[in-house]
């Protein structure tokens, strides 16, 4: 059974509302989760879209639509809803992004890497 490890990913108040920060907590040199709040909530979803099962970003931290209203995938242009993950606009229209478990310490958004599992060529 793989360790469970628990790490800081940031401080929670540099979470912006209404954007979103690509993080590699496994250092493989590709954001594999992506955090961001919305209506002062914070949500943690795996980078990897329902659709195709590829980054949604197009570039570093660029996860939400200019207004903050959106997830987007800029591959085929999928809409998730940042507080639920669901699809509701694109080829994967219903499905959601698969959100992730975190913590918060002091102020810190902590996160445990054995949710992170190898995907699937
Ligand atoms: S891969 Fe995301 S919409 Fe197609």
């Amino acid at each position: 059974m793989a360790a469970v490890e628990v790490i800081v990913l940031c401080r929670l108040d540099e979470l912006i509302e209404g954007e979103a920060r690509g993080f590699d907590p496994l250092q493989q040199g590709k954001d594999a989760l992506f955090a961001l709040r919305s209506a002062g909530q914070i949500r943690v979803y795996r980078n990897s879209c329902p659709h195709l099962a590829v980054p949604l970003q197009y570039r570093k931290d660029r996860f939400l639509s200019a207004d903050g209203q959106r997830i987007i995938c800029y591959a085929h242009g999928a809409q998730f809803l940042p507080l639920t993950g669901e699809c509701v606009y694109g080829p994967c229209l219903g499905e959601v992004l698969p959100a992730l478990e975190w913590q918060e310490d002091a102020g810190w958004l902590l996160f445990s890497t054995h949710q992170l599992r190898p995907v699937e060529a």
